[in-house]
């Protein structure tokens, strides 16, 4: 053994598979799923917009899932010097990654304020006099109370990652990821079963291929990115704390799955209680603030309904929250050896305070616009999902296809020197394939598939939804 190690403070580390595992599908499942997915499922015509979304979950989140995780749990290092190992003309991409994190948890925290508060509001009861619109409106134009939720959630979030990975997220997702499934079977029961509640399901069983239009697709595979938490170095560094004997090829294909499975269960909950009370499906972002507590309100059972229906979305979006500065915070553990919650107090407080223009933007800063027609809010999402997250999806293609140890390739036909060892089912054994396959112990038959899709597939792919957003 390396004398070296033994002065190295160790690594943070899951107690199990299991354990990341939930740990990663709850970074995956969150507002993402339960927030956007049904709105956008309502507004690009129910199940064609659903079948869109699974072919590119599975031609390009399950790909990139497995080439972030192999360069995370090989490197065993935060993204940036992931990144910078696999060549030091990568570093910028690790960079991204972890900046991004701060960016997309500085407004998050704004939706989980307001999450916060309709949960509150759900103890109080869901009154069916009352004018969801409005309710919605004066809530977020009251710079106070935006300010006071926003606030709650951050501490909420700094508890748990302060708490370390171990007894902090993985044991928070434990717990909190399965109570999620219970509870959202338990509305997907409730609403099914309303008077009228058969067209919304058919709603989403019968696709109406005429809606899919090319902004279908794009909204579609943009939403597959920010579903699964892809290509911003979260799952790097996830699976830089995966021990190396655990099988991370079966874990990245669960993680999407687990992802996709929420996501269109939250459809199913959500549809045919909009169709049963003859609602729009199209609503869009206000879907769960205004319709479904509309909808609460007027249903039987409504109020204890709404409450775990809203706790289940806070589950889901703190589970998320609590992975967003976990890219920064090991970069600062692994690079500068701080300790951990030193790294966790400094992100958090930065992040909070990029985050109060983004809460004040419904009210104060409602007129201050940063590109035209979009507020702060409006701007840190735009940067983080439609820039950043594409950016860092190329660029992880192209670090694991084409450039780390030369890329994924065929070891070639006339190459006498290669040796059994040295190829895995014809490819050349570079770390990325040995780190998959746990040096070739693992079978990884699809492995022809996964290396078109990630060296030419994917990277197309995504570059023109890039270039359509901008
Ligand atoms: N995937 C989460 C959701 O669906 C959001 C999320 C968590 C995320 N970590 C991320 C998005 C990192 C982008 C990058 O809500």
């Amino acid at each position: 053994m390396n004398s070296d190690n033994n002065q190295l403070p160790k690594r943070a580390q899951w107690t199990s598979n299991f354990g990341f595992i939930m740990a990663a599908a709850g970074s995956a499942v969150g507002l993402g799923n339960l927030w956007k997915f049904p709105f956008l499922v309502g507004q690009n015509g129910g199940s064609a917009f659903i079948f869109v979304y699974l072919f590119f979950v599975i031609f390009i989140g399950i790909t990139l899932a497995i080439a972030e995780i192999a360069i995370g749990r090989s490197t065993q290092l935060n993204p940036v010097d992931a990144y910078e190992k696999i060549s030091p003309r990568l570093k910028w991409v690790g960079v991204l990654g972890a900046v991004s994190g701060v960016i997309i948890l500085s407004y998050y925290a704004v939706v989980g304020g307001w999450i916060l508060f309709y949960l509150a509001k759900s103890l109080l009861s869901f009154n069916s006099s009352l004018d969801y619109t409005k309710v919605f409106d004066e809530y977020t134009s009251n710079p106070g109370l935006q300010f006071l939720t926003f606030s709650i959630y951050f501490i909420i979030n700094y508890e748990i990652i302060a708490s370390g990975v171990q007894k902090g997220i993985e044991k928070c997702s434990k717990i909190l990821m399965p109570a999620l499934l219970v509870m959202m079977i338990l509305v997907t029961i409730r609403t099914l079963t309303l008077d009228g509640a058969a067209e919304g399901v058919e709603f989403l069983l019968k696709p109406d291929f005429a809606k899919l239009d090319k902004k279908t697709i794009l909204s579609a595979m943009g939403q597959v990115f920010f579903s699964l938490s892809l290509g911003v170095g979260t799952l790097l560094t996830f699976g830089s704390y995966l021990k190396k004997e655990d099988n991370m090829l079966r874990s990245a294909v669960c993680i999407p799955i687990i992802d996709t499975l929420v996501a269109i269960l939250a459809a199913v909950a959500i549809m045919p209680a909009v169709f049963a009370y003859k609602l729009k499906p199209t609503a869009g972002p206000p879907l769960m603030f205004i319709t479904l507590p509309t909808i609460f309100s007027k249903m039987p059972l409504g109020n204890i309904i709404g409450f775990v229906f809203f706790a289940l979305v806070f589950f889901a979006a703190i589970t998320s929250s609590i992975s967003m500065l976990e890219a920064l915070i090991s970069f600062f553990v692994d690079h500068y050896k701080w300790d951990r919650t030193k790294a966790v107090r400094v992100n958090t407080a930065m992040t909070y305070l990029l985050g109060i223009p983004s809460a004040l933007s419904f009210n104060i800063l409602k007129d201050f616009h940063i590109l035209p027609d979009k507020t702060i809010f409006d701007f840190m999402d735009f940067l983080a999902s439609n820039i950043i997250m594409p950016v860092g999806g190329i660029a992880l293609c192209i670090a694991v296809g084409w450039i780390w140890e030369g890329g994924i390739r065929r070891v070639k036909i006339n190459d006498t020197s290669a040796t059994e060892k040295d190829s895995y089912l014809g490819y050349v054994n570079n770390s990325a394939i040995k780190e998959i396959t746990n040096n070739g112990k693992i079978k990884f038959t699809m492995i022809s598939i996964w290396a078109f899709f990630l060296k030419w597939l994917c990277p197309v792919a995504i570059l023109a939804i890039f270039i359509d957003n901008l």
